[in-house]
C-alpha cells in the first residue's frame, strides 16, 4: 500500500515537473488592463467581527525569521526582493521571471525571504515553487499577488487547475500583510458552472478552474496573515503535507462563487487552522481522506457551506480520517454546518471527532451526517460503508434554517454510526416554525443534556463496534 501510494506520489510529481518544464518557454506578456494600482497596505476590508473568537492582537507580526532594519544582524542579507529581479508589480507586466528568480536565490541559504513589497501589484502565470530549500524559507507577501485575469487571459500552455504551487519544501513560510487576489470572476461565470449556461443552464464539458495556492508533499509549513480572495476554485489546498500552521488569514469570496471551498486539506496529518475568517461560495474547510490530528480553532465561517469531513469513500475506495476537533467557531448564513458525508461502497473509518463551542446563526443542516451522499440522485445501494464512530457534539448553538431539519444522522443500513454524544445542543429557528423532526437512521449514541430539537431517535447504548474489522481499521 505505501509502496503504491509512494509510486503515485512520484508520478504526480513527474507530470508536474513536465508541466512546468513545458510551460516555461510559452509564457505570454499579459497585457490586460487592472484598475487596482495600489496595493493593499493589509487593513482588511473584511475585518472579522468584534463579537467574533477571533484573539486579533494588533502587534501581531508575521514570523519573518530577522529583522531587516537590524544592521547588527547579517541575516538580513537574507532578503530577496522580487523588485531587485526585474519584477515591475504595476499590475499589468508579468513578473513570473522574477519571482521564479527570486525564489531560486532564496532556496539556497537559510531562512530566505522571497519579498513583494507593499505598493506593488504583481502578476505572475501559474508557477510552480519547489524544493527542496534550505530550511526556513519564507515566502512574504506585502503587497498584492495575482495571477492574470480569467480564463480569457490564461496563457493556453500553463495548467489551469493550478495557479501558485508550493511543493517538496520542509519548514517553509507563506505570510505577510498583503492580498492574494484570485481574479476569479471571470472564471466563476463560465457556462459550464452551475446556472451560468444560457437561460440558467448548466453547459457540459470540461470545467476546469485553478486552485489559487496549493502545497504538495511539504512539511511544517505556516501560512499566516494574508488576505487570500476571489480565487477560481479552491483558495488554498494541502494534499501530501504534514505539519501545517494556519493562522490569521482572511479568505474571501462572494457566497455564489462555484468550487471556491476556503481550505481543503487531504492525506494531510498534524494540522493547526486558527483565528481565521473565511467566507466563500462553498465548503469553509474541507478534510479529505487520510487527514488526522486537525485542530481548528477560532474561526468564523460565512457565508460559506460549513466544515465539511468529506466527501469519502468514493468508487468504493479506503479512507481513514481521525482525531478532528472544531472548537470555539462561528457558522453564519451557511448551506450546512457541521457536516460529515460519505459514499456508500466505501470502507475505513472516520473516529475521534469532535465539534466543541459552535455558534450557529442561520445555517441550514447545522448537524448532519449523510453516508449516502450522491452527486447524481442514482447511486446503488452498496453493503459495504465508511464506518463512523466516536463524534462529539458538545455546547452547539445559535439558529437554524427551517428548510432541512436541524440534525439529520443518516447512517448506513449495513453499517451502524457508534458513539455518537450529544452534549448542550440547542438550536431554534432563524426564522418561521420550529422542525421538530430530526432524523436519524441507524445511529447510537447519547444524550448527556436535552438536546433542542429533542430527538429520541438516537438509539441507546454503543451498537455493534466495528472497529476491529480489517474493512474498517485504518
Ligand atoms: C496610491 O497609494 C499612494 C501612497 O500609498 C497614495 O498617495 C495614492 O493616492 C494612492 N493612489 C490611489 C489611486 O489610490
Ligand atoms: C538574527 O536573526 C536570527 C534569525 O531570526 C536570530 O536567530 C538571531 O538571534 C539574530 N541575531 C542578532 C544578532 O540579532
Ligand atoms: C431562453 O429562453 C427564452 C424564453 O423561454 C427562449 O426564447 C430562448 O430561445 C432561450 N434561449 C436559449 C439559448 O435557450
Ligand atoms: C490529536 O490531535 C492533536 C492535535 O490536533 C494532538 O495534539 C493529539 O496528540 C492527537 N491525539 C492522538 C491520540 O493522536
Ligand atoms: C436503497 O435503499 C433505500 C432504503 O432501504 C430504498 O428506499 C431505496 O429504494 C433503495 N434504492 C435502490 C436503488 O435500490
Ligand atoms: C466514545 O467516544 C468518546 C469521545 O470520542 C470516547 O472518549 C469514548 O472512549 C468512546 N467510548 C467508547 C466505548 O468507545
Amino acid at each position: 500500500m505505501e509502496i503504491h501510494r509512494g509510486l503515485l506520489f512520484l508520478w504526480i510529481a513527474t507530470i508536474l515537473l513536465l508541466q512546468k518544464s513545458s510551460n516555461v518557454e510559452g509564457r505570454h506578456h499579459v497585457t490586460k488592463k487592472h484598475k487596482k494600482k495600489n496595493a493593499s497596505k493589509g487593513s482588511p476590508a473584511y475585518a472579522p467581527s468584534p463579537e467574533g473568537p477571533i484573539s486579533q492582537s494588533p502587534n501581531y507580526s508575521p514570523p519573518v525569521p530577522s529583522d531587516p532594519n537590524d544592521p547588527t544582524n547579517s541575516s538580513r542579507n537574507c532578503i530577496f526582493d522580487v523588485t531587485s529581479y526585474g519584477a515591475v508589480g504595476d499590475g499589468e507586466t508579468d513578473d513570473t521571471a522574477a519571482f521564479t528568480a527570486a525564489w531560486k536565490a532564496a532556496c539556497q541559504v537559510e531562512s530566505g525571504i522571497v519579498l513583494a513589497p507593499v505598493d506593488h501589484v504583481f502578476m505572475i502565470t501559474s508557477t510552480i515553487f519547489s524544493g527542496p530549500c534550505k530550511p526556513g524559507l519564507v515566502f512574504q507577501v506585502d503587497g498584492v499577488l495575482m495571477p492574470p485575469n480569467g480564463p480569457d487571459c490564461w496563457p493556453k500552455s500553463d495548467s489551469n487547475k493550478q495557479w501558485l504551487v508550493f511543493y517538496r519544501l520542509d519548514q517553509m513560510t507563506f505570510t505577510g500583510t498583503g492580498t492574494i487576489e484570485g481574479n476569479g470572476k471571470d472564471w466563476w461565470e463560465l457556462p459550464c458552472k452551475p446556472h451560468r449556461g444560457p437561460n440558467g443552464s448548466t453547459l457540459p464539458g470540461p470545467c476546469n478552474s485553478p486552485a489559487l495556492i496549493r502545497f504538495f508533499m511539504s512539511s511544517n509549513l505556516v501560512v499566516s496573515g494574508l488576505r487570500i480572495q476571489n480565487s477560481p476554485q479552491f483558495h488554498m489546498k494541502f494534499d501530501g503535507c504534514e505539519g501545517v500552521l494556519i493562522d490569521k488569514l482572511s479568505i474571501s469570496s462572494p457566497k455564489l462563487s462555484p468550487n471556491t471551498d476556503g481550505i481543503h486539506i487531504e492525506n494531510t496529518k498534524s494540522v493547526g487552522i486558527y483565528n481565521s475568517v473565511i467566507g466563500n461560495g462553498d465548503d469553509c474547510i474541507s478534510i479529505g481522506p487520510g487527514c488526522s490530528n486537525v485542530d481548528i480553532e477560532a474561526v468564523t465561517c460565512g457565508p460559506s457551506h460549513g466544515i465539511s469531513i468529506g466527501s469519502l469513500g468514493v468508487h468504493n475506495s479506503r479512507a481513514c480520517v481521525s482525531n478532528i476537533t472544531v472548537r470555539n467557531a462561528i457558522l453564519k448564513d451557511s448551506d450546512n454546518g457541521l457536516r460529515i458525508k460519505t459514499w456508500q461502497g466505501g470502507t475505513g473509518s472516520v473516529t475521534g471527532i469532535s465539534f466543541e463551542n459552535i455558534q450557529m446563526d442561520n445555517v441550514r443542516n447545522s448537524i448532519i451526517i449523510d453516508q449516502y451522499y450522491c452527486l447524481s440522485k442514482a447511486c446503488r445501494n452498496q453493503t459495504s460503508a465508511v464506518y463512523l464512530s466516536d463524534v462529539t457534539y458538545r455546547n452547539i448553538k445559535g439558529t437554524y434554517d427551517v428548510r432541512s431539519p436541524p440534525i439529520h444522522f443518516a447512517c448506513s443500513d449495513s453499517v451502524a454510526c457508534t458513539n455518537i454524544t450529544m452534549s448542550e445542543v440547542e438550536l431554534l429557528p432563524y426564522e418561521g416554525v420550529l422542525v421538530d423532526d430530526p432524523f436519524c437512521w441507524n445511529a447510537y449514541g447519547t444524550q448527556e443534556t436535552l438536546t433542542i430539537p429533542p430527538i429520541d431517535c438516537l438509539k441507546e447504548g454503543m451498537g455493534h463496534k466495528l472497529a476491529e474489522s480489517s474493512l474498517y481499521s485504518c
